[in-house]
């Protein structure tokens, strides 16, 4: 117990741990002064080709939002579940750059995939917490995320390093950076600690832990985002929680929208909020119980029974905040349920069969 330096568990303790590690993240990579994006780690690549990204569970989820990230920036990028990379027909080749997103560097599926893309003389790329893992000396390339050990088994400030990882990443393939971008990094430590700080989330666990099920909406950089929270949910209490792309929800999901299950909706003030309030209200006109998790109180306040405030910040940093309340609604559900929650039942920290 000594390890959780007074927390309950090591899941709470690595939630707030997530401004220390997204500080040692961005040390020496960013530079404000000049307005730059610098990776030593990836001093060495070379690449001009379309990029695939490859991961399992919370990393797929970094990951689909590294891809999005790369194509803002003008760059071919897709994503996948390892799983699946060698029994789709993926076109890789030797100008493709695969990343593998893996905290742990030891998933079996993710290194599977690595290899393949290995054999085809693929110029591939660990993005790893684990200095030495399977993937980072099997790929070419290794980009550290300095999140520093995480004992819980749902991933919560890996998640987060990996994100700000990605974000970094996107700048140095692209070659796209600016003075906005960097100074949004430097403040999202702190931003992360008020996100903390303030945080109402307690309230929502306490309202709605007898839900039948938990719905997550969001849209462009909060989708991935919607995915996690869901995932999150379903490891650490064992209820039922599904995440969709927010215009998804009328395509099937509606039909289980009742008074019963709460809708998260992650609304973001970046363009696409008119369309998610869109998809909230047919939430409402359902008597579900709406939770705004948004960066624009304003926009949401009529119609939602709970708002968890981020700060504003550069639309491509928000979800990174979004995520951090979710994380604290599925942690104190799973408290108040006296869920096993540093070792979900089932689950592995690293799965290392395919
Ligand atoms: C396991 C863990 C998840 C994790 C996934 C991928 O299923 O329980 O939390 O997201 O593996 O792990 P990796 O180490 O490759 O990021």
């Amino acid at each position: 117990d000594a390890g959780k330096s007074g927390y309950d568990h090591y899941m709470l303790k690595e939630i707030y741990e997530q401004p220390q590690a997204i500080r040692k993240c961005l040390r020496e990579r960013v530079n404000e002064m000049e307005g730059t994006i610098t990776v030593d780690d990836l001093a060495d690549l070379e690449s001009s080709g379309p990029v695939q990204f490859v991961a399992c569970g919370t990393s797929y989820h970094a990951a689909l939002y590294g891809a999005q990230l790369l194509r803002e920036r003008g760059i071919p990028a897709q994503c996948f579940l390892a799983s699946e990379y060698d029994v789709d027909s993926i076109p890789v080749s030797e100008e493709t750059l695969v990343v593998g997103v893996t905290q742990s560097g030891e998933t079996a599926d993710t290194m599977s995939a690595l290899r393949g893309a290995n054999r085809v003389g693929a110029t591939t790329v660990a993005l790893t917490n684990v200095v030495g893992s399977s993937a980072a000396r099997e790929c070419d390339h290794a980009m550290y995320i300095r999140a520093g050990p995480e004992i819980g088994v749902a991933a919560t400030k890996t998640f987060a390093s990996q994100q700000v990882a990605l974000a970094l990443f996107s700048s140095v393939i692209s070659g796209e950076c600016s003075q906005a971008f960097v100074e949004a990094l430097r403040d999202l430590p702190d931003q992360v600690q008020s996100v903390l700080d303030n945080s109402t989330a307690r309230e929502v666990a306490q309202t709605y832990e007898d839900a039948d099920a938990y719905f997550f909406i969001g849209r462009g950089y909060n989708a991935p985002v919607a995915l996690e929270g869901a995932l999150k949910m379903k490891e650490i209490t064992y209820k039922h929680a599904e995440g969709f792309a927010a215009g998804e929800l009328k395509h099937g999901p509606l039909a289980l929208v009742t008074d019963r299950t709460p809708v998260f909706a992650m609304v973001s003030d970046d363009g696409t909020a008119a369309k998610t309030l869109g998809n909230v209200k047919e939430v409402e006109a359902r008597d579900a119980p709406v939770v705004a998790v948004t960066d624009s109180r304003e926009t949401v306040d009529q119609y939602a029974d709970f708002v968890l405030e981020v700060p504003e910040t550069h639309p491509v940093l928000m979800p990174i905040l979004a995520n951090i309340q979710l994380q604290l609604v599925s942690y104190w559900i799973a408290n108040r349920l006296g869920r096993s929650i540093d070792k979900p039942r089932n689950l592995a920290k690293s799965v290392t069969v395919e």
